[in-house]
């Protein structure tokens, strides 16, 4: 089978179960693999691929490498009634940040709002989904995350911030959708790199820099390279903007200090920023709902530009994407099913099982 070839579905609950069968076997708690597991599977679903189960090979060979410790149980230290901090201890960055989010809400919901710094974390995958547990339990949200180098500062040349995704949300109407902005500072995400190259494909020309500084559609050369700040200075200054909330406050590594997942010589300690906030803090939440659903469709109505059939709100397009992938499935590449099932012959685990 070919690269272009139809695309391989893989039903949400099952492409769950068979990752949580592979952390638990790669020594993580069920609780633990269960919310990696979902994280990973609702990027796939959110049609954010390049932050899903495709990134199980690498996660295992840094637990294989002794660098992520799959047993690390993330611990909080309430500092003040509204502030608490959270060591990741250098286990899977999505269970630092999903109990980072767990006490802000507690707090938020006692006292209005709740601030939570991550240290010695590791990647947590796609913003979105933590956003998502906030908007779920009717929260707005903050969630800031460091990352490794790979972008330059306007105007330099190297690799010095990470492709920070800064990402917010807030519970929307009884007539919208939340609201969820979840974008990396470049002009695109460096995992979508790594994802055209896994599936051979070529990227747009305005994302990287090759090793020689000059524009390149090849995925292979971009990742030798630099990613492009989206808007010049102003993405530059977004990715400064994380690594100061999430890595300098945190006590994490900054300033081009953190590792990155496929660097399989030492730990991560990337650092996060997370905040939660009550909506109903100045208006009753039936006030605040309202005015959630004008805002969503004074946007979605608003006069279209020449060739635009429609206007999305933010989030809205992955939601769209994984109302649509609960029920066809997630489709996958022949060479993405056999990277996972590699790993699960390796941990003695039944292969991913395959749509019909
Ligand atoms: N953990 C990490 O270190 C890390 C690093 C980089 C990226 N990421 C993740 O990579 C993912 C991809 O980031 P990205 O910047 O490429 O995302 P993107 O460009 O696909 O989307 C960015 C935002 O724009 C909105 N959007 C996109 N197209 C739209 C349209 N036509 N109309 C209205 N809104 C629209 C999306 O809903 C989203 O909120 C994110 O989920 C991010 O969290 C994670």
């Amino acid at each position: 089978m070919t690269e272009r070839a139809p695309p391989i579905r893989v039903k949400h609950e099952d492409a769950e179960a068979f990752v949580i069968e592979l952390l638990e076997a790669s020594g993580l708690s069920r609780k633990s693999a269960e919310i990696v597991a979902n994280g990973l599977v609702q990027a796939d679903l959110r049609g954010v691929e390049s932050h899903g189960i495709n990134r199980i090979p690498s996660y295992l060979a840094r637990i294989r490498n002794g660098v992520l410790s799959p047993k690390a149980e993330p611990a909080v230290n309430q500092l003040t009634p509204v502030v608490a901090q959270v060591d990741g201890s250098n286990g899977f960055g999505f269970c630092a940040a999903h109990l980072a989010m767990e006490t802000a809400i507690s707090m938020a919901r006692t006292f209005g709002i709740g601030m939570v710094s991550v240290k010695h974390s590791n990647h947590f995958g796609m913003s979105a989904w933590i956003v998502r547990q906030a908007t779920d339990a009717g929260m707005m949200s903050l969630v800031f995350t460091n990352s490794s180098p790979a972008l330059p500062i306007w105007g330099g040349k190297s690799q010095l911030m990470g492709v920070s995704p800064i990402a917010c949300g807030a519970p929307g109407g009884d007539k919208s959708i939340p609201f969820i902005l979840d974008m990396a500072p470049s002009v695109a995400a460096r995992g979508k790199i790594y994802k055209a190259l896994r599936r051979g494909e070529k990227i747009p020309s305005d994302w990287a820099l090759d090793e020689d500084g000059k524009p390149t559609d090849d995925p292979e050369h971009a990742l030798k390279g630099v990613m492009l700040p989206m808007g010049g200075p102003k993405g530059s200054a977004l990715a400064i903007m994380m690594d100061v909330f999430s890595g300098v406050l945190s006590g994490s590594a900054f300033a081009g200090g953190v590792t990155g997942p496929y660097d399989m010589s030492k730990p991560g300690d990337v650092g996060h920023f997370i905040v939660a906030i009550k909506p109903d803090l100045f208006m009753t939440l039936d006030e605040f709902k309202e005015r959630m659903d004008v805002l969503y469709w004074r946007v979605v109505e608003s006069e279209k530009m020449d060739g635009v059939d429609r206007i999305y709100f933010p989030g809205e397009i992955e939601q769209l994407t994984e109302a649509e992938r609960r029920k066809e499935g997630i489709p996958f590449v022949q060479s993405e099913i056999d990277a996972l099932n590699a790993e699960a012959e390796r941990l003695g685990v039944t292969k991913i099982q395959i749509m019909p």
